[in-house]
């Protein structure tokens, strides 16, 4: 009987990605994926700080282990990810959970296979943080967790220190692949079935090959590999975003209508604070451009609620950006103090009581537009790339537009993998739901 994991994920799809590299190192090593935490040999838990909510989550879970721990010496925990690379945390972790074996970084994942191997020898514990990398970590064994589509990393790290933002403290400074490099990755996922990448980075923007190549050329060398259907990217910082990659949309047939364009405020003085270097105006004169563009294109985004000093002023021009760029979807937070940031010292904190009754109203706003821009799709034929089985109906298949619009509709589970043509019957605010033709 061979030996097995489980991981744990928290956070972004940089955590998933490394997620997947950790899980193909231990496989590598003999071990088996294992969906339950007890029937596991060894736990991994990936955390992410980026805001307080995944910090608690993160003790939540990690407290469920400690009796199964302490009663079982062969049961192996570890913790790596964003919080591990914050003193404070892992000085905390110490004292208060002394029982956890492995603790790593963002920036050592790879030195995994050699931890756990320390800490089962020598039956001691084992932390290796790591302030930085020099160099990103090329061709890790990787357990993807679905076979037909795959993040690719191009970037690590970010450089921007917007802020509100704990990223660029636990991923360091920002570091991009090499064109060639990400190029052979995507043509061997391609080979093994990958139908979709996405590119990560926390700007893929400033995305720069050491020959100087830029993102924009990537996609246009990515849009020439035979067999891959669809390119997708994240994220998207409107401070970098070029003329030249609103064009690719309409060279680069794979690439597919849909970007995710993180605008945090509709407040120009705001974003100044948070140190997003775009201001309203420019942020609405890409959104233009892009739709001028590519007509069809579905337009996501973040928004960042109760930032300190954000007057009810400021907050009325969020509500005023979201009607005029009229999102698909948004991701609404509730600003969160991240110790060791500049805003987490501003001393003009946003009251709980006042962050979240904006947030209530923003959500609502969202909603309605989003609700009326998928009602916009009903009759419309879409390409769907299915993904799975519906969780709400087992005889449905769910699946994403080109625009990541999730669609379900009555299908056979053999279709899991392929694109297929669906005609959009009926709209909800988060969802479509389809006809297969
Ligand atoms: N690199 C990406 C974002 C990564 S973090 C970008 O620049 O767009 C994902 C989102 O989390 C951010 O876009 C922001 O909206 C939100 N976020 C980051 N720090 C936060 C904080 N301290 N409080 C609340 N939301 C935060
Ligand atoms: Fe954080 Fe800003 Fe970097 Fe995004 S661009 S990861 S929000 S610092
Ligand atoms: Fe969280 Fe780290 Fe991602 S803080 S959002 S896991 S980069």
């Amino acid at each position: 009987m061979s030996n097995k994991y489980h991981i744990i994920t928290f956070g972004c799809q940089m955590n998933e990605h490394d997620s997947e590299n950790i899980g193909g190192m231990l496989e590598d090593m003999g071990y088996e994926n294992c969906d339950d935490k007890d029937n596991a040999n060894i736990v991994i838990l990936n955390t992410c700080s980026i805001r307080e909510h995944a910090d608690e989550r993160f003790y939540g879970k990690l407290g469920q282990l400690k009796k199964k721990r302490l009663g079982d010496p062969n049961y192996v925990v570890a913790v790596c990810g964003c919080m591990m690379q914050q003193e404070h945390i892992v000085k905390n972790m110490k004292k208060k959970f002394p029982w956890v074996d492995i603790i790593f970084g963002t920036h050592n994942i790879e030195e995994f296979p050699r931890l756990l191997q320390t800490c089962m020898e020598k039956r001691s514990k084992v932390k290796e943080i790591l302030s930085d990398r020099d160099l990103v970590p090329e061709r890790l064994p990787s357990s993807r967790l679905y076979k037909y589509k795959s993040f690719v990393n191009i970037t690590y790290g970010c450089n921007n220190f917007c802020t509100y933002c704990i990223v660029p403290y636990t991923r360091g400074r920002e570091k991009s692949r090499s064109i060639d490099s990400v190029i052979s990755e995507v043509k061997f996922l391609v080979a093994d079935g990958v139908k979709e990448i996405t590119y990560l980075g926390q700007n893929v923007n400033s995305f720069e090959d050491p020959d100087g190549r830029d993102f924009t050329d990537l996609i246009y060398e990515t849009n020439k590999i035979e067999g891959l259907e669809r390119i997708r990217f994240m994220t998207s910082h409107p401070k970098d975003l070029s003329d030249r990659l609103i064009k690719a949309y309409a060279d680069c047939d794979k690439l597919c209508n849909y970007i995710h364009l993180p605008v945090q405020s509709g407040s120009t003085e705001v974003l100044k604070r948070m140190n997003r270097k775009y201001d309203r105006d420019r942020y609405l004169g890409i959104v233009r451009k892009i739709k001028e563009m590519v007509p069809d294109i579905t337009i996501s985004t973040d928004i960042i609620v109760g930032f300190p000093g954000e007057t009810e002023e400021n907050f009325s021009d969020t509500l005023d950006m979201i009607k005029e760029v009229k999102y698909d979807s948004a991701f609404t937070f509730l600003y969160s103090i991240r110790k060791g940031t500049p805003a987490g010292e501003y001393d003009d904190q946003i009251p709980e009581k006042i962050k979240h009754e904006r947030f209530d109203r923003l959500l609502n706003d969202i909603n309605k537009i989003t609700a009326d821009k998928n009602r916009e799709y009903v009759g419309r034929i879409e390409k769907v790339l299915v993904e799975g089985i519906s969780k709400n109906n087992k005889s449905k298949l769910v699946g994403r537009t080109e625009g990541f619009k999730l669609v379900s509709f009555f299908g056979e589970a053999n279709l899991i993998g392929e694109i297929i043509s669906v005609r959009i019957i009926n709209a909800n605010t988060f969802s479509l739901e389809g006809e297969m033709l």
